[in-house]
């Protein structure tokens, strides 16, 4: 049956999905229908922003509401679960990373959206930062292909209990790190060697999750990269810092943690000259509301979304290979590494 605009979203998990909602409310071609949580008071008091139904049970919510789409913003552990009981209902789903914390659980969420024939998206913002968007055109162009990273990506103190589990997000390397794994594969192609260090340096009370890493990758394509990662900052002065180079440009980005908004870039050539970036501009939003635009734009048209179930499992993948690497002292070939 044809979608008819408004489409009836729902948000499953109310700490982040609060971001999704704020962003599908803005949109003429939505309605946020229902929501839910299993924090009761939560959940009721989101509904009422919004003139939603409150569910504390997303089967609940499912059964009982004409959805068309849902964002799960749930810990990693529960996403499959979730994202079956979606595909069984027919619904069409964005899911928050990391996809999960294992593979198999990868696996069972592209299985069921394909059996359902219903659209998995995974929330891979980066891909929908202005900047980085930019800089995914200009290389697959005229700036030629990116063949060293360097990636600063520290965070503060996250106190979340699941944040930390390892069958839920598997730690900062997993849970957050996830996010520059996705960056770099999407703007380097894909992993081959990876090497890291790191341990439980000092997050003790998580121990023995690692909870800082610095990590080494050497794409397909010859490409290398270095990766500062984990709970190796605080808030107050966590910074997300970049840099690239391709043969023809050098790129140089900073800003707030997660929220790139500096640009620098330069030719190579034989006098290098400065390029304006000035015109990039970044909303603190930008990159949340990108990608849920190209999520309904993919519901709409039923076009395969950027960051689909096997793009977001491998991103996974390479989370879990870092770790390997770090808790053998061995570099970790892509191609033979297995994990579920
Ligand atoms: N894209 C981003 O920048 C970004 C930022 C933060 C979190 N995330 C991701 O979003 C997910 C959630 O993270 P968070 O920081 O919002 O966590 P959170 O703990 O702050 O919030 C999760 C919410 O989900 C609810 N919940 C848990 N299990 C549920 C279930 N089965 N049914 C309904 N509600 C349930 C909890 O009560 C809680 O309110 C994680 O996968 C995380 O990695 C992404």
């Amino acid at each position: 049956m044809p979608l008819q605009v408004p489409l009836r979203v729902g948000c499953i998990g109310l700490g982040i999905g609060k971001v999704h909602l704020q962003c599908y409310s803005t949109r003429e071609d939505v309605r946020i229908a229902a929501v839910c949580d299993i924090n009761e008071a939560l959940a009721c008091e989101v509904a009422s922003t919004y003139g939603a139904a409150a569910y504390t049970s997303a089967h609940k919510m499912l059964s009982s509401e004409r959805l068309d789409a849902v964002s799960i913003c749930t810990p990693p552990k529960t996403h499959a679960e979730l994202v079956e009981a979606c595909a069984e209902a027919k619904v069409h789903v964005l899911c928050e990373k990391p996809m999960a914390s294992n593979l198999k659980d990868c696996r069972r969420m592209i299985e069921a959206a394909e059996g359902a024939g219903i659209i998995l998206m995974v929330a891979h913002k980066k891909r929908f930062h202005p900047f980085y968007s930019f800089l995914k055109r200009m290389c697959d162009g005229e700036w030629g292909q990116i063949l060293w990273a360097s990636v600063r990506f520290a965070l503060g103190r996250v106190e979340k209990g699941w944040f930390w589990d390892e069958d839920d997000g598997g730690g900062p390397v997993l849970e957050n790190a996830v996010h520059v794994f996705d960056l770099l594969r999407w703007l380097m192609g894909e992993a081959k060697l990876v090497f890291g260090f790191g341990g439980n340096l000092f997050a003790k009370h998580r121990a023995p999750q690692i909870d800082s890493a610095a990590v080494c990758i050497q794409f397909s394509s010859g490409g290398i990269a270095a990766l500062a990662i984990g709970y190796a900052s605080e808030w107050a002065v966590a910074r997300e810092q970049v840099a690239f180079a391709t043969p023809f440009v050098v790129v140089d980005a900073d800003g707030p943690f997660d929220n790139v908004s500096q640009f620098r870039a330069s030719t190579r050539d034989d006098e290098p000259k400065p390029i304006d970036l000035s015109f990039i501009t970044v909303g603190a939003l930008d990159d949340f509301a990108n990608e849920i635009e190209h999520f309904i734009r993919c519901v709409l048209t039923g076009v395969k979304p950027l960051v689909d179930g096997y793009e977001g499992m491998r991103s996974v993948k390479l989370a879990l290979a870092a770790k390997h690497a770090i808790r053998t002292g061995q570099v970790v070939d892509m191609e033979r590494f297995e994990c579920d």
